[in-house]
């Protein structure tokens, strides 16, 4: 790549020979999410991925998140910056497992979050995000018998708010469990004012000191209405930069993490660059391709979330 190049102008003059659309997740670098056409969470992605006019999607964000938009919009061409960038609460859960697991519970309804495989999404009856997951659990019968996959935290926290007893698939992501409560506690006593906000993949032990829970949306909705001015944020960092913009005189502190770690980053939400999303959108690729039938089977849990979340 030419280093004179300037990249922001390129990607914005390609953006509309070709008629595409940037769509980022809160979680990519500063960079990114300032040349998105639109930035959201899991739920707003993929609602926009199935009403955009564009012929190419570009998806600064992570592997399944870019199949999710394939399997809304399949005549689109969907692409990915890096096709590197997986998803460890994704990998926590192979379709294979998954399936001999689902056989145990014939009966069961079958809820998969959406960070999970377009395969996995295919042996599902409903998909969720961390925004609905409460309110899709409870649009269905009290009595009906439901697993819950794959995080065990979002599925921990759906029971609890819920009171239904769900099957939990044993899958995590390796970002939100990183978070150190000693830690988290000692900051707290240094700012007694600021309040605790935690995205529900977090553990429940970390969940149960939080002022707020919600999904990246609503973390960054509560920091704008909320009259407070410091908040200690529990999710990935990325999502600071868009709290910054919103409120400029407030004060964000990401969440401290246990020692082994020495930020709150997403190795793979991080694996997009500016440089990346450029060579994308030039080459036209890594492009996403899905079999038709998984496309097909995966549309159907997909459609009934955005049903009942419209
Ligand atoms: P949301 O943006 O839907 O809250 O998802 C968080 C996440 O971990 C995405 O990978
Ligand atoms: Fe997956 Fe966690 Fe990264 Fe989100 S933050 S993409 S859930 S590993």
């Amino acid at each position: 790549i030419d280093p004179t190049i300037d990249l922001v102008s390129e990607i914005n003059r390609l953006k509309k020979e070709k008629n595409a659309v940037i769509l980022a997740h809160y979680y990519q670098e500063s960079e990114i999410q300032d040349i998105a056409d639109y930035i959201g969470d899991s739920l707003g992605l993929s609602q926009q991925a199935a009403k955009t006019d564009a012929d190419v999607i570009v998806f600064a964000g992570v592997h399944f998140m870019a199949e999710t938009a394939k399997i809304l919009s399949p005549t689109k061409k969907v692409l990915l910056p890096d096709l590197k960038a997986g998803c460890s609460l994704s990998d926590s859960c192979p379709p294979h497992l998954f399936a001999k697991f689902k056989e145990q519970y014939p009966d069961h309804l079958v809820i998969t979050y959406v960070n999970c495989t377009a395969e996995l999404k295919a042996l599902s009856d409903i998909v969720c995000t961390s925004s609905n997951a409460v309110q899709i659990v409870e649009s269905l019968p009290p009595d009906q018998k439901i697993i819950f996959g794959p995080d065990r935290n979002l599925g921990a926290y759906v029971k609890k708010k819920t009171g239904r007893d769900l099957v939990l698939w044993n899958g995590a992501c390796m970002v939100h469990e990183i978070f150190s409560q000693d830690k988290i506690e000692a900051l707290h006593e240094a700012y007694p004012d600021a309040k605790f906000i935690a995205h529900p993949e977090c553990e429940d032990h970390i969940l149960a000191k939080a002022d707020y829970i919600g999904s990246t949306s609503g973390m960054l909705k509560f920091t704008i209405e909320d009259p407070s001015q410091t908040y200690i944020v529990a999710t990935e960092s990325g999502i600071l930069h868009q709290m910054q913009k919103a409120s400029p005189t407030k004060t964000f502190i990401p969440a401290p993490p246990n020692n082994l770690c020495a930020c709150n980053d997403c190795p793979h939400m991080k694996l997009n660059t500016l440089e990346k999303l450029y060579n994308c959108l030039y080459y036209e690729q890594p492009e996403i391709n899905l079999a038709e039938d998984v496309i097909l089977r995966a549309q159907k849990p997909i459609e009934r979330m955005l049903q009942i979340s419209a």
